[in-house]
């Protein structure tokens, strides 16, 4: 401390001097006592001074440490606040977020808690992109602030989309996607003007990529695209015209040398949200009017489930369009690992199918719902999880579809 030493100067300086007085012996003159008599009055003044100032300086010590302690305190009550925001955020994102605010944590306002998103410190991905995909308007401001904090300014949109998806985790469903990939394809095109025409075709292109990605990456898509044919895919989407051939081979070649990234990839990753890898195998079906089991070769493809009689036949023996159809688990006292395809709401209404008789006609089906059988649970469990993956992506593809023909319309005569 300063002013300690200061003092301790002024003391010892003063000591000396009062030494030099005090071995002064006794025969002085009048003058001379009044003039000691002086100095040792002094003396005690400043002994007093210095006391008073000591004191002061430890009161003023004190209140220091006292300041730092409380502030200290209130930084550890906050920062545990904060923690168990975080950890409310992880189990049900709104709730954490209504608790930071109402604890003082967070202010109300979208980029507030864009920027708290963002920073992403100690918060689950899918928190994340579930808060983020909400339909409530001020999520979708939120959503906004968000992207607004990405920079992609000079990013090719490959480099553009692997920061955007590592930021979050997308969710699975068809219409969050859209809102996340239309605000980032507008952010994209702020960032990067005149390489678009518009922001559809950023939408597109941007889909495609995540497309190119699982094809290129997921072993399960045995059809690998060249880049020749990820080019002519992509013919006629900047507002009519063609995007440079260079552009798109460098995009190609950037997904074909490192595969994007997602948070959490637990396995389940987007490929069951655009691909439905095509599944094969026996399983048992029961007969619309007939109730018999029939071990038949089911084919998931094109959004439709084929059945042969053996797995060499060329000719189904149904098609069972997936489209409007939903999917349940069911019991059966007959058989095990049972599922049903059915009319969601309409219990009487016979499932659009087709099948071939015996005798080769093709006929309409007559089933109100499909109950079928697998042999092992496992594998219930994938054919269940292969069929809602390609009814739910049927409202993606009409979406994606939309947009493309918007992309690839001329705007100019
Ligand atoms: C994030 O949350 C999801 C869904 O609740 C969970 O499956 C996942 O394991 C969590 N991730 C981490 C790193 O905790
Ligand atoms: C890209 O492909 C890899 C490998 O299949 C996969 O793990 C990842 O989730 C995919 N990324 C996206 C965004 O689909
Ligand atoms: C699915 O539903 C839509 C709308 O109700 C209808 O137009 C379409 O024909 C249905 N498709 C099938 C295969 O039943
Ligand atoms: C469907 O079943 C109903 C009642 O079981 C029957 O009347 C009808 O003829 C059947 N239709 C076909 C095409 O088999």
């Amino acid at each position: 401390c300063e002013d300690g030493q200061v003092l301790c100067v002024c003391v010892s300086v003063i000591l000396l001097i009062l030494s030099i007085l005090f071995i002064v012996p006794d025969d002085l003159t009048p003058e001379e006592k009044q003039e000691l008599e002086n100095i040792r009055r002094r003396k005690q003044e400043l002994l007093e001074d210095i006391q008073r100032l000591k004191d002061e300086i430890a009161e003023v010590t004190n209140e220091i440490e006292n300041l730092g302690s409380t502030e200290e305190r209130k930084n550890m009550q906050r920062n545990k606040q904060v923690a168990m925001g975080r950890k409310k955020f992880n189990m049900d994102p709104k709730k954490g977020i209504q608790f930071l605010i109402e604890n003082d944590l967070l202010k109300n306002t979208c980029e507030d808690i864009a920027q708290f998103l963002y920073k992403g410190e100690g918060l689950n991905k899918t928190a994340i992109g579930d808060y983020l995909g909400e339909r409530d308007e001020f999520n979708i401001q939120v959503l906004h602030a968000f992207v607004e904090l990405h920079e992609f300014t000079d990013l090719n949109l490959v480099q553009a989309l692997r920061q955007f998806l590592w930021s979050f985790r997308l969710p699975g469903e068809a219409q969050k996607i859209d809102r996340m990939m239309e605000a980032f394809a507008q952010r994209y095109c702020q960032c990067n003007p005149g390489v678009f025409q518009s922001t559809d075709t950023c939408y597109v292109l941007s889909f495609a990529i995540i497309m190119l990605n699982t094809s290129l990456h997921n072993p399960n898509v045995k059809d690998k695209p060249s880049a020749e044919r990820f080019i002519s895919m992509n013919r006629g989407i900047n507002d009519g015209g063609d995007l440079p051939e260079e552009l798109l081979r460098n995009l190609y070649e950037s997904i074909k040398n490192e595969p994007f990234k997602i948070p959490e990839d637990d396995g389940n990753d987007l490929t069951h949200t655009f691909f439905n890898p095509d599944r094969e195998g026996w399983l048992l079906k029961l007969g619309g009017r007939v109730k018999t089991w029939k071990r038949r070769w089911f084919i998931l493809t094109d959004n439709c489930l084929y059945y042969f009689e053996y797995t060499t036949d060329k000719e189904p023996r149904g098609i069972i369009p997936l489209e409007n159809l939903s999917i349940r688990e069911v019991d059966d006292s007959k058989k095990p690992n049972c599922f049903e395809l059915f009319i969601p709401d309409n219990k009487d209404q016979v499932i659009k199918a087709c099948k071939t008789e015996a005798d080769g006609r093709v006929v309409e089906g007559n089933h109100t719902f499909y109950r079928i059988s697998a042999p092992t649970t496992e594998e219930k469990e994938e054919w269940i999880s292969s069929i809602k993956a390609a009814i739910s992506r049927d409202p993606f593809y009409e979406m994606l579809a939309a947009r493309k023909k918007k992309a690839s319309s001329m705007k100019r005569p």
